[in-house]
């Protein structure tokens, strides 16, 4: 099977294509990737090394995708990630970020139709709404915000809401940040090609993604960023909320995407499997802020935290994704625990300290 993987270069890319070459070494992955991202080119040189066929081009242009090789399935990771992307101040007006994200989809649907390969996108817990989320009511325990367990005993939570997480069946009207709807928009346009022209398509939601050789800025994901700005002791602040650090994400290592990928891509053309799931790693592997930097002062040693509790635009207390659903139908669980996550991005910024971000 050849796999044309786009944003190869970055770091959900990067990691994907070498867990799909670990899972099955014959298969034939093509690259593309515009470099944009600061330090991309470090993984440029180590997939070339394994055999990856990286070609440099950008997928706002329709013409760079004409020379590709036509491959079985394209695996779309190529985006601006930032859930600040296309607001003031991000360095991404909204037209740019439309063009990267949902017109860059848009080309790729085309290669699809084209060459009749299947599409797999990355998206996000970010196409779910933004109101309902922003006014959970939650409780600060050890550390960490949870929704209200009164409340959630009372029956009152939107569909899709559970303390498991938040499930596909949650709503996911507007609301939900410019970079949201570019990502919504994009599962819709590519679910209507797969209908309309006959090709597999798979939405992928994701959850933060961690690991080892992540850029570390803040738009790639926390846990990364808090962990590398710990180790190089640069200046951290609990941002939001009660100023105090207990808003709560979930983790998965992008590695762990790569046998459902398989799977998926495996799965007949008319399989009854649903289309849009979530995979992430879910209430087991989630954590607060606080919780993140007890464990940062243990493995790194003690770094003073500001508080700074103005909101931001599009922050939440509590996004934890419900990965239910994939256990249930591909029986697919998060394979790497969070300490391992945890450890393996210490590890590499320590050994690190000149790594982009
Ligand atoms: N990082 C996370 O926590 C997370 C969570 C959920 C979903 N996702 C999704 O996963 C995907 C990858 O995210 P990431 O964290 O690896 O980001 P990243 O910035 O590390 O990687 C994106 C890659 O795409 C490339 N790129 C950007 N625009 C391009 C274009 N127009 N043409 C060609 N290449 C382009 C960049 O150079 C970079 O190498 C994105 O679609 C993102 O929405 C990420």
């Amino acid at each position: 099977m050849k796999i044309l993987v786009t944003g190869i270069c970055g770091f959900a890319g990067s990691t994907l294509a070498r867990a799909l070459l670990a899972e099955r070494p014959d298969l034939e992955i093509h690259g593309v990737d515009n470099l944009s991202r600061e330090g991309s080119h470090h993984n440029l040189r180590a997939l070339r090394t394994l055999g990856v066929r990286v070609v440099h081009g950008d997928i706002r242009l329709a013409s760079d995708l004409e020379n590709l090789p036509a491959c079985d399935a394209v695996l779309d990771c190529a985006a601006q990630p930032s859930v600040l992307a296309g607001t003031a101040g991000s360095g991404c007006s909204p037209v740019q970020l439309v063009e990267h994200n949902l017109g860059g989809t848009l080309h790729l649907l085309e290669y699809c139709r084209r060459h009749r390969a299947a599409f797999v996108l990355l998206s996000t817990s970010r196409v779910y709404s933004i109101a309902p989320l922003a006014g959970l009511p939650v409780v600060a325990h050890r550390g960490a915000f949870a929704p209200d367990p009164a409340w959630l005993a009372a029956g009152a939570a939107p569909a899709g809401l559970s303390a498991a997480g938040i499930a596909e069946t949650f709503p996911a009207e507007p609301p939900v940040s410019l970079y949201g709807a570019t990502k919504r928009a994009s599962e819709i346009m590519a679910l209507e090609y797969g209908a309309a022209f006959g090709f597999p398509v798979w939405i992928n939601r994701c959850g933060v993604l961690a690991g080892a050789g992540q850029f570390g800025r803040a738009d790639q994901g926390i846990f990364s960023f808090w962990i590398r700005g710990w180790a190089a002791r640069r200046p951290l602040r609990h941002l939001g909320f009660d100023g105090l650090g207990h808003q709560v994400r979930d983790c998965l290592h992008p590695a762990d995407l790569a046998p459902l990928v398989l799977a998926q891509l495996d799965a007949p053309t008319d399989s009854a499997a649903p289309r849009v799931v979530n995979l992430a790693g879910g209430a087991a592997q989630a954590m607060s802020l606080r919780q993140l930097g007890a464990w940062c002062e243990q493995r790194l040693g003690p770094h003073a935290v500001a508080s700074d509790p103005a909101p931001r635009p599009y922050d939440l207390p509590w996004i934890v994704l419900d990965p239910g659903l994939a256990a249930r139908v591909w029986n697919w669980h998060p394979r790497t625990p969070l300490a391992a996550i945890l450890e393996e991005i210490a590890a590499h910024a320590l050994a690190h300290a000149d790594w982009p971000g």
